[in-house]
């Protein structure tokens, strides 16, 4: 039984990866991971508000002291004063993990704009990660701004940052597009060498005591896997990049239908979050064991087997699915 399968390049031992999370965000629970069998690990975040907080912090400090003193070169910061800086801080873990642990190592920059903040990724190859995530997590909340505006956005981020990277760059994006299939498509033209279908936003809420509005994180189950089921489907080798599916991945079924679907791997957090990294071999049990009784010998022979590439008229198979669905529903 082969459960291995190619995921930016790298030959992975199986499918399963561990989604950016707090379980991701320290050695520890990292090497949990990789000893339960988890194949690779995206790390936790570092967001864009981050790095340009600590850029802003050292233009403050040049300035202050360029404006005080004549030789303010003296002044410059030394090593030294940058080491408690947030953005320094994720280098050192990069650097750390990779020490420790075998399994390919994806860092992830959230962001919402291209701008300066980009030329962080070459520091981040250079701590030793094997490829990058990026995770444009942007709300237009301007009634002005039109679609195809906030598409370029996403379109111009990817651009600069792959510009400054020699590794992967896997882009983890969200649902909210017109035609996510051609988002994707623009996104690996602009340099994205996989994609993540899909990122899971916050949950929006109201704290009715404290008169507020809010954001939950969003522990999904395998309800939430729709979507992510329905355009690795259609996206399946109609674009040459590798896929990822996340959101709402929970079991050993829902990952065989994402590769089905078209994945190449599924990045699981919530199912994670909720019970714990010995659910990996579990999950791995109920695949393998599944793929004994179908007579299935790999995970290659199984990718993409109920896509979309085969089908004549891929739109009129939709519609046709979606009448059928509604209109034999018995209660
Ligand atoms: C508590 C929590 C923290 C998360 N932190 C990050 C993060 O730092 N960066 C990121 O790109 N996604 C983050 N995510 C999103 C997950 O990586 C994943 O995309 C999402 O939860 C959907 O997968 P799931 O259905 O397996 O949970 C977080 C999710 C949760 C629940």
């Amino acid at each position: 039984m082969q459960l291995s399968t190619t995921f930016l390049g790298f030959d992975l031992k199986n499918p399963l990866i561990a989604s950016a999370s707090p379980l991701t965000a320290s050695l520890e629970s990292i090497k949990k991971l990789e000893d339960n069998g988890i194949a690779a690990v995206i790390m936790h975040s570092l967001f864009e508000e981050e790095i340009t907080h600590e850029i802003h912090q050292i233009d403050h400090f040049l300035h202050i002291h360029s404006h005080s003193h004549a030789e303010a070169t003296t002044y410059l910061p030394s090593e030294v004063d940058f080491d408690n800086l947030q953005a320094d801080h994720y280098l050192e873990e990069i650097r750390r993990i990779k020490e420790s642990v075998a399994l390919p190592l994806i860092a992830s920059l959230n962001s919402v704009s291209a701008g300066g903040w980009v030329t962080y990724a070459k520091k981040i190859e250079q701590a030793g990660a094997d490829a990058l995530e990026l995770n444009i997590t942007y709300i237009p909340t301007s009634i002005d701004m039109r679609g195809d505006e906030v598409e370029q956005r996403y379109v111009d981020t990817v651009a600069s940052l792959s510009q400054h990277l020699t590794i992967p760059l896997n882009v983890k994006m969200n649902a909210y597009f017109s035609n996510p299939a051609n988002m994707a498509k623009r996104l690996v033209n602009a340099g994205a060498r996989g994609i993540t279908l899909f990122d899971n936003p916050t949950l929006a809420d109201v704290d009715l005591e404290l008169l507020t509005a809010l954001q939950k994180a969003n522990i999904t189950s395998s309800y939430n896997l729709s979507e992510t089921l329905r355009w690795c489907a259609i996206l399946y080798n109609k674009i040459s990049c590798s896929l990822c599916a996340n959101t709402g991945i929970h079991s050993g079924e829902d990952v065989l239908k994402t590769i089905m679907s078209g994945a190449d791997a599924a990045a699981l957090a919530s199912v994670l979050l909720i019970k714990g990294e010995g659910e990996i071999q579990n999950i791995l049990t109920t695949m393998t064991e599944w793929m004994e009784k179908h007579e299935y010998e790999s995970i290659e022979q199984m990718k993409g087997s109920i896509s979309l590439l085969h089908t004549d008229n891929p739109s009129a198979y939709e519609r046709n699915s979606y009448m059928y669905a509604l209109q034999h529903y018995r209660t």
